[in-house]
């Protein structure tokens, strides 16, 4: 489907001659891959674990072809302040950029004060702007989002429909609604979820993905706001099996994979490629979308 291209017909003159298939044409994204870690938990039961495996994604990482790393939230556990540092060390050594967004875990000022003093921002990259926001509180598993984040959620897709962007948003709770078998943690509907779907609607083919974290469940989604799909991703530092694969209650998509790992999320080619990558083994499953 084609973004609106209102700006593009006014700088060749107002042109009524580009069919709209021609149009879509025009906005096939090129082809490119980034990789998505969540969850790292950083000082989980007070011991290593959780920061070996970090290390291991991170030298992984180092070896993968990605272009930059998105990091979904719960950097460390429980708001330990000391872990930060110790996450950044291993942090320091990706050789790609990594743009990290809180959890639940996470206190606010903790993640200004260590990861970056702008909480919500957003980055371009492929044609493609990737806007990155908090919607996590330390006394809940649920999420929100507040109207001043709505308002510059607006202005977000507003360039990005200026700059001829598709979107990509990232928080770390879902905003989709699930209930038994998934954890029933999201964004209820007045708490933010009603609008944010509601601006996602006037966006309709721009947004190709909202991406979380939060879950622990490996790769699970769904698809009935499409053309934009809604992903939880794996945690490398623990998932739990809750016999999703085959539920007969289950909605939506989930890869059948629970080792700690990783995302290797590629764009391009009018598809939407997630494949986890388990630390330390081949990636073999995958769900892939139609995107434009
Ligand atoms: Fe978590």
């Amino acid at each position: 489907m084609p973004l609106q291209r209102r700006d593009f017909l006014v700088g060749l003159g107002g042109s009524s001659i580009l069919s709209s298939s021609a149009l879509a044409a025009t906005r096939t994204l090129p082809e490119f891959t980034f990789h998505i870690v969540t969850d790292t938990h950083i000082g989980r039961q007070d011991n290593e674990a959780a920061l070996k495996q970090w290390k291991r994604v991170a030298d992984e990482l180092n070896a993968a072809s990605g272009a930059f790393v998105l990091h979904l939230g719960d950097v460390v556990d429980s708001g330990r302040e000391a872990q930060y540092p110790v996450y950044m060390d291993v942090r320091k050594t990706i050789n790609k950029p990594v743009h990290e967004i809180p959890g639940n875990h996470d206190p606010l000022d903790l993640f200004a004060k260590y990861i970056r003093p702008r909480i919500d921002m957003s980055f371009g990259h492929g044609g493609v702007r990737f806007v990155l926001f908090n919607n996590s509180d330390r006394e809940s598993h649920l999420g929100f989002i507040k109207p001043p984040q709505l308002e510059w959620l607006k202005s977000e897709l507003a360039e990005a429909a200026k700059a001829d962007q598709f979107a990509v948003l990232c928080c770390h709770v879902p905003v989709h609604t699930n209930l038994h078998p998934d954890r029933g943690w999201y964004v209820k509907p007045a708490d933010g979820q009603t609008e944010l779907y509601a601006l996602l609607e006037q966006h309709k083919n721009r947004v190709l993905g909202l991406f979380h974290g939060h879950f622990h469940n490996g790769i699970r989604g769904w698809d009935d706001h499409r053309p934009f799909i809604e992903c939880c991703f794996p945690s490398c530092c623990y998932n739990q099996d809750r016999k999703l694969v085959n539920h007969p209650m289950l909605k939506g998509f989930v890869v059948d994979d629970l080792r700690i790992g990783y995302t290797n999320v590629t764009l391009g080619g009018g598809k939407m490629i997630l494949a986890y990558k388990p630390l330390g083994a081949e990636s073999t499953a995958r769900h892939e979308t139609a995107i434009p």
